[in-house]
């Protein structure tokens, strides 16, 4: 592990992937965790806001949690309660957070962190895209100033909310595709592989049995998770597998290719189109993430519970 650790921030919707995703990335120890930024998605943004107070009071961190959009850039809001119940935590009950969110705005929060940083500002998003469009709208050199963002979100092969879209892209194509133009460095971890990164029922028992305040709170938002249908063998961890991307790249595989979002098609709205091998043969944007190493995924998702 190099010296320096990674300055970074996690945009989130906190929802039950996302809080394991939080729990990981709080005891990564490359990363400098500048602050939270929330979005509207798996919730409303008052949930997701609150739900990542709490969280972070759990996981025990003093990080500034910045509120972000309410809404996609030109789209009426889309939910998953039916994913992440009604409050966004599967109503698990967790107590009420003493602390509140920042007064300063998730993009401006993103700008002020990237130009503080000096170029070295990584971003992990594992929510809709929305707090990262309107940051690049907001600012014409925001691009220039970040290292690398990170994506939960899309799918080079089918979708969970439609058969083209997956859910984080679906929400706010628009601000997707801004960021896939943005000409910023895009890791993107879509359906391909976090439909792989799973954990079995029996290694979410272990994380549980360590008897940490996390380890339950980890357990108790990803074992109802399990997708039978799309990952039959455990709960899949879509989110926390940007993370550990941003962290530990060699557990996976990516492929260098051409991306954009469907913005306009009613049937294809959200449609991460993938170019790995046309004749179009467009210039790569993103380092397109399909496929890792599920055992030493598994081994270092309890190594870092066990941190706790
Ligand atoms: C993504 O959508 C959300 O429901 C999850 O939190 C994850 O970010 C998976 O499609
Ligand atoms: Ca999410």
């Amino acid at each position: 592990m190099s010296e320096k650790k990674i300055p970074v921030i996690i945009d989130c919707d906190p929802g039950c992937d996302d809080t394991a995703a939080l729990l990981l990335a709080f005891r990564c120890p490359e990363f400098d965790i500048r602050a939270v930024t929330t979005v509207s998605g798996n919730v409303s943004l008052d949930k997701t806001t609150y739900n990542a107070l709490r969280v972070t009071e759990v996981i025990g961190t003093d990080v500034p949690v910045h509120a972000g959009a309410d809404r996609p850039m030109f789209r009426e809001p889309v939910y998953a309660p039916h994913v992440h119940g009604e409050d966004g935590l599967l109503g698990i009950g967790l107590p009420a957070p003493k602390k509140t969110a920042s007064s300063v705005h998730a993009w401006d929060a993103i700008y002020r962190e990237a130009e503080a940083q000096k170029g070295e500002l990584e971003i992990i998003a594992v929510g809709p895209l929305t707090n990262l469009g309107i940051a690049l709208a907001k600012y014409g050199d925001l691009a220039e100033k970040i290292k690398r963002i990170v994506i939960m979100g899309g799918a080079a092969q089918g979708g969970n909310v439609t058969p083209c879209a997956e859910f984080n892209i679906y929400v706010d194509p628009e601000a997707a595709d801004l960021v896939m133009k943005s000409g910023i460095p895009l890791c993107v971890c879509g359906l391909d592989v976090t439909l792989k990164a799973y954990l079995t029922a029996a290694e979410i028992r272990e994380i549980k049995a360590m008897g940490t305040p996390q380890g339950s709170l980890f357990g108790a938002v990803t074992e109802q998770n399990c997708e039978k249908v799309f990952c039959p063998a455990g709960a899949p961890l879509h989110d926390p597998a940007a993370v550990l991307f941003a962290a530990y790249p060699d557990l996976f595989t990516a492929q260098r290719c051409w991306m954009r979002v469907e913005t306009a098609g009613e049937l294809t709205r959200g449609k991460t189109v993938t170019d790995c091998w046309s004749d179009a043969q467009k210039e790569a944007n993103v380092d397109l993430v399909l496929d890792l190493d599920r055992e030493r995924f598994a081994a270092k998702v309890k190594a870092l519970m066990a941190e706790y």
